[in-house]
């Protein structure tokens, strides 16, 4: 088995089909068959350069570049947003635009900052075009990858932002409005849903509930 080959295993990425009309320029450029049992031994590096080498689904043939995610790689906080937009997409770092200053606002009301004890990530980590929302095969594809991220960080907490990131990791279509005020679980990790920093931007007035959201996350990190 090659290093490729291993690193696809490890991410459940394999054994691979070809995906109708994807150019396959390496075999990353292939569909998931199967979901097999996560094994913990893949490390950053492999796990970067396999996102970085990724084209097995439509979106990487039309953005810049991978969006990995930052931050520290031992963190408590894991925040998750949705996809990359077009700030993002030029620069490689995930909320760097305007919902970016008002998501590092609001890690600064936590007294947190990004990189410190922190890691920012998206469930798709390639623009889709025009901001359009990921479709169910492109989350359903891209997932192992965050997947992975959190196995690595062991997050004493997972805060999904918006409705994309809550329904990924929920595995529900429920309303961010209905999934608020309560302690889910992700995989054993404490997981709390609060608005997107874009709702926000567009919907000031609900930025005391946000901040109902974090004081209820803070707890849950403050007990753990
Ligand atoms: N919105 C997101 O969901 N993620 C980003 O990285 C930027 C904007």
């Amino acid at each position: 088995m090659n290093r490729e080959e291993a690193v696809l295993r490890e991410l459940n990425l394999h054994p691979l089909w070809k995906i109708k009309g994807v150019s396959i320029e390496s075999p990353l450029a292939v569909a998931v068959q199967e979901i097999k049992p996560t094994q913990p031994s893949l490390t950053w590096p492999d796990l970067k350069a396999a996102v970085k080498s990724c084209a097995l689904c439509k979106l990487r043939a039309n953005c810049t570049q991978t969006v990995f995610g930052v931050g520290d790689e031992k963190a408590d906080w894991l925040f998750v947003g949705e996809a990359p937009g077009a700030d993002e997409d030029a620069r490689g770092e995930p909320f760097v635009g305007k919902a970016g200053k008002l998501l590092d606002n609001m890690l600064l009301s936590l007294k947190l900052k990004r990189g410190n004890n922190v890691y920012i990530a998206n469930i798709v980590k390639c623009r889709p075009p025009g901001n359009r929302t990921p479709d169910a095969e492109e989350i359903n594809t891209c997932f192992p990858y965050l997947q992975k991220q959190i196995e690595l960080i062991q997050p004493k907490i997972i805060v999904a932002l918006g409705k994309t990131a809550a329904n990924a990791l929920l595995n529900n279509e429920a309303a961010p409005g209905s999934m608020r005020g309560k302690t889910h679980d992700y995989s054993g990790t404490p997981l709390v849903v609060t608005y997107h920093p874009a709702y926000l931007l567009r919907t000031p007035g609900d930025k005391a509930k946000v901040w109902q959201d974090l004081r209820l996350a803070m707890k849950i990190v403050a007990g753990s």
